[in-house]
């Protein structure tokens, strides 16, 4: 079922969400259904579940070859739960810097500082383990999504708020279409 997402203004989001106890239980299926539904519904890279109001750690994102992310990698469709972020690296040069979107922030983009490599580990929804090491566009979706269990919108992050505005006033030859 597709589900209103929450969008910025709404307390919940600031909220810190809670790990998942259960796995492979009908309720998670359900949650995650609802997540794919509506992150396929509005053209998402990913979705957390406390944008749909639920405050667990439960994160979704994927992207296949996509003509809105046109440098971007895919990133394969993962359902990551209860997820533990390691930056790899450590130093300033480790940090980059690129455009962001939120379906919480439906119409802007920002830039945004991220780890460029990362390790993150976790379940997926039937307690298996996930534990990858991955770089660049992948490991910025996946440090976008984890930091709304952490009540954390990317505005929050962006170091110059020049580089924050509408898409379409930034990107008038609608290169950057959609809302995330
Ligand atoms: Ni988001």
């Amino acid at each position: 079922m597709i589900r209103d997402v929450l969008r910025m203004g709404d307390p919940r989001l600031f909220q810190l969400s809670e790990p998942v106890q259960a796995f492979d239980t009908p309720e998670l299926h359900a949650l995650i259904a609802d997540m794919r539904d509506t992150m396929a519904h509005l053209d998402g890279a990913g979705l957390a579940a406390p944008q749909i109001g639920v405050l667990l750690r439960v994160v979704i994102f994927g992207v296949k070859s996509n003509p809105r992310y046109p440098d971007a990698e895919e990133v394969p469709e993962t359902v990551l739960i209860n997820p533990v972020l390691t930056p790899l690296g450590g130093t300033d040069e480790d940090i980059e810097y690129a455009w962001e979107g939120c379906l919480s922030v439906p119409g802007m983009r920002g830039v945004v500082p991220r780890w460029r490599r990362l390790r993150y580990q976790g379940f997926d929804q039937y307690g298996g383990v996930i534990d990858r090491e991955v770089s660049d566009f992948h490991a910025r979706v996946v440090q976008h999504e984890c930091d709304h269990l952490d009540g954390i919108l990317y505005p929050m992050r962006i170091r110059d708020l020049r580089q924050f505005g509408y898409t379409e006033v930034l990107f008038p030859d609608g290169s950057m279409a959609g809302d995330d």
